[in-house]
């Protein structure tokens, strides 16, 4: 018997159930002590909605246009790295759920699948790129991304160096690599039949996708932080912006803002768009949450920009309550890959019909039958 879900919290249950402790762990988890990954969460919860009465509800509209694209709510299912272990060729998966529920998907450099395995199997996604050591190589991968048609690039720039999460050395994800570490990650692979034939024997391979270039054809999943903390570039700056912004010729988001210069530095340096976020509280623990930083962010650069924001959306409430501090859009992260463990395809495409159902009434609710921006 399938448990009924009702929410994300259900999802994040199921997905706990389903898929290894080394996975869920990196997905659920946040860096240090977690202050900032429950902040998010509670900032939303205490932002207050205003209920209005009387105001012919009867349709609700909750389409949108963000970067000339039409969506069918606000939302993009945010970049998240491996999320493509959490069930058989993940992506791909995610993607197509996305693709038929009318929002975009955006898939992460560090993905398992790569970006023409996800193009073969769905259009219009979204590409997140982060700052590789090996320019040429990164350079490459916004061609291989706007020759797979990805309407929009979103470039994430809060990840000089990870955040230490201590629940991925705890696990064995990260740290010393090496037989010891390979056995732990194994047995519990183990103590997850359903998701070790679905994943660990017929979702083969399981790589990073789009780096096979440079990591070669074994992921380094043993010790995937130190992988990132060699190949990332902690020397960026607002010229590799301008850089990125030159190679690319659609729509470009910088990801991981929080501060309002940092905002005006990245339109200066040529971005159409902006994210507020703290990387989902997995980089800079002790940050404040994207809800707290939005207001400021709102007041220098709205109306000049597109603003996204996230952290912590958990329902179609959360989106509203983003958008009406001033966001344009929301990014949902871990509940994604929460129901695409649980369920996979089926399983993203139920929680975006939930979100979306849960906006409208939170729209009903507060006398709204568009979306004002
Ligand atoms: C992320 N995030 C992220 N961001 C990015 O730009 N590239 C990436 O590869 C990843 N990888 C990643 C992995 C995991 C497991 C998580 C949870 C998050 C951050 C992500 O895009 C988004 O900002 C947060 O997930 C939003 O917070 P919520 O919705 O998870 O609370």
């Amino acid at each position: 018997m399938i448990d009924p879900i009702a929410d994300v919290a259900d999802y994040r249950r199921a997905a706990q159930r389903r898929i290894p402790r080394f996975l869920f762990d990196y997905i659920d988890g946040g860096s240090f002590a977690e202050t900032t990954l429950r902040r998010n969460v509670a900032d939303l919860a205490a932002i207050d909605l205003d209920q209005r009465v009387m105001r012919d509800v009867s349709r609700i509209d909750t389409t949108t246009h963000l970067f000339g694209q039409p969506m069918a709510m606000p939302l993009i299912l945010a970049p998240i790295g491996l999320a493509g272990l959490a069930a058989r060729r993940g992506e791909v998966q995610a993607a197509r759920a996305a693709a038929a529920a009318g929002v975009p998907f955006c898939l992460s450099t560090v993905s398992a699948c790569s970006i023409e395995e996800v193009a073969a199997a769905a259009r219009g996604f979204w590409f997140q790129l982060y700052t590789l050591r090996d320019r040429g190589f990164m350079g490459a991968l916004i061609d291989r991304a706007a020759a797979a048609g990805c309407p929009v690039l979103v470039y994430t720039v809060d990840l000089p160096r990870p955040g230490t999460r201590y629940r991925d050395i705890r696990s064995g994800l990260t740290g010393a690599a090496g037989w010891r570490s390979d056995l732990r990650l194994f047995g519990q692979a183990l103590a997850r039949p359903g998701w070790a034939w679905d994943v660990g024997v017929n979702g083969r391979p399981l790589t990073l996708g789009n780096l096979r270039g440079i990591v070669g054809a074994k992921a380094p999943l043993g010790d995937f932080l130190g992988w990132l903390a060699r190949n990332f570039d902690p020397a960026a700056t607002w010229d590799d912006l301008a850089w990125v912004r030159a190679r690319w010729q659609g729509p470009l988001i910088v990801k991981g803002v929080l501060h309002s210069d940092d905002a005006a530095a990245a339109i200066d340096a040529g971005a159409d768009g902006i994210v507020v976020s703290n990387h989902g509280g997995r980089q800079l623990d002790g940050v404040v949450s994207a809800v707290a930083a939005l207001p400021a962010i709102v007041d220098r650069v709205g109306g000049r920009t597109t603003i996204l924001a996230d952290g912590g959306v958990r329902s179609g409430l959360d989106i509203l309550k983003l958008l009406s501090l001033g966001a344009n859009g929301a990014m949902v992260g871990r509940p994604w890959a929460w129901s695409l463990g649980a369920r996979g395809e089926t399983g993203v495409r139920h929680l975006l019909d939930l979100l979306k159902v849960e906006l409208e009434t939170a729209m009903a609710l507060t006398g709204q039958t568009k979306l004002t921006h």
